[in-house]
């Protein structure tokens, strides 16, 4: 019997058909679980739920068309679905958006948690994992790796509505020992399904580094633009701890499997421990997709920091995780990603 017909929890994912939660639908999936989407479809296609049953191989996820700020649904949803756990990652990522319309950073990723703390809280659903982000660190105060321990200090209102947003789900799981909250702060999630079928989807242009080397080398953009070469770095440009998608979901199944296991929940960074620079990125990605990837040097962007790379012991020790794959493997998986979405040979 394949993992695929064991039944374990029912599993929420709102913003489940995105980017990271399409990869976490899959690896639920294959691990036994039953995940359920709830999108509104703002930033993610309409074919996604197929496309996971693709990199799945197996059925279609279910898939509830709502938006999280809606208490009524919310509640409606919660009721009936008899699920075991949440996991959110329904939001808005982009600093440079946030920082130009603040707004909908709080309306969305701080009241729209609030508004599913609240359901939750009326349905005794109280299992919760939480796309949090390395951006609630403070880059500055910190010379090497960060813990999770290190100084907060976002720089941006994106950063803010996420460090916002952990604390009203800190003070649920104290006011009432019976929620379990995993809190995972991402550092920089790249690559794509090793099938090809799920991916980023972009903004334009985008805000990552990787979706933007993959439109150079597949001839969409021109060239990649380099902030800053004088950077106290290897080679002077701006060094960050890339994360595999596919470890990333790896990560959630962990951290939902912790929360069954340990009765308490926790607060972890979910990266490699290690950093690439932007020059290390860019050739790799040259090498796997046997393309051009020709670059000019800018000035840098002001709130850059020179290197941010997490140290990944807590999630060694509190989840058994461990980054897998390496950069080659996440430039390999956004090519075949970025060739089928763009249409390339
Ligand atoms: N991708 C990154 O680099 C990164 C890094 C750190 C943290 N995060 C966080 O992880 C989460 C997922 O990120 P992603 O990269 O998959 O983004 P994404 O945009 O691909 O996915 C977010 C999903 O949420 C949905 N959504 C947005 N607003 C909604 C609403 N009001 N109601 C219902 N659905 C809504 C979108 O349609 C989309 O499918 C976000 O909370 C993001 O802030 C992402």
């Amino acid at each position: 019997m394949s993992r695929l017909d064991t039944h374990r929890g029912r599993v929420l994912l709102t913003g489940g058909a995105g980017y990271i939660g399409s990869h976490c639908c899959v690896a639920l999936m294959q691990e036994g679980y039953q995940p359920v989407i709830l999108d509104n479809f703002a930033n993610a296609r309409r074919d996604v739920p197929d496309r996971i049953a693709l990199a799945a191989n197996g059925p279609a996820p279910q898939v509830i068309e709502a938006d999280i700020r809606d208490r009524t649904v919310m509640e409606t949803v919660l009721a009936e679905g008899g699920f075991d756990a949440v996991m959110h990652f329904a939001g808005l990522k982009s600093v440079a958006e946030s920082v130009a319309h603040p707004e909908r950073y709080f309306d969305i990723n701080l009241g729209g948690l609030t508004v599913l703390v609240a359901a939750m809280a009326a349905t005794d659903t109280r299992r919760l994992i939480f796309s949090s982000s390395a951006t609630v660190y403070d880059a500055r105060a910190t010379g090497g790796a960060i813990s999770e321990d290190a100084p907060l200090g976002p720089a941006s209102p994106y950063g803010h509505s996420k460090l916002l947003a952990e604390k009203v789900l800190l003070a649920q799981a104290e006011a009432d020992p019976s929620w379990r909250v995993g809190i995972l702060r991402y550092f920089n999630p790249a690559g794509a399904h090793g099938t090809g079928h799920i991916g980023e989807e972009p903004a334009d242009p985008p805000d990552n580094l990787m979706p933007y080397i993959a439109q150079v080398a597949s001839g969409r953009r021109a060239r990649l633009q380099v902030f800053g070469d004088d950077y106290d770095t290897p080679d002077g440009t701006g060094v960050r701890d890339y994360i595999h998608v596919a470890d990333l979901a790896r990560g959630h199944v962990a951290s939902l499997a912790a929360l069954e296991r340990d009765g308490r929940g926790h607060v972890v960074n979910l990266g490699t421990g290690r950093g690439q620079s932007v020059l290390e990125m860019r050739a790799a990605y040259a090498r796997v997709s046997g393309r051009e990837v020709s670059f000019e040097i800018r000035p840098r962007r002001p709130g850059d920091v020179a290197q941010c790379y997490c140290d990944a012991t807590r999630a060694r020790a509190v989840l058994g995780f461990e980054a897998r794959h390496g950069i080659d493997e996440m430039c390999a998986s956004s090519w075949s990603w970025t060739r089928r979405r763009e249409g390339l040979a």
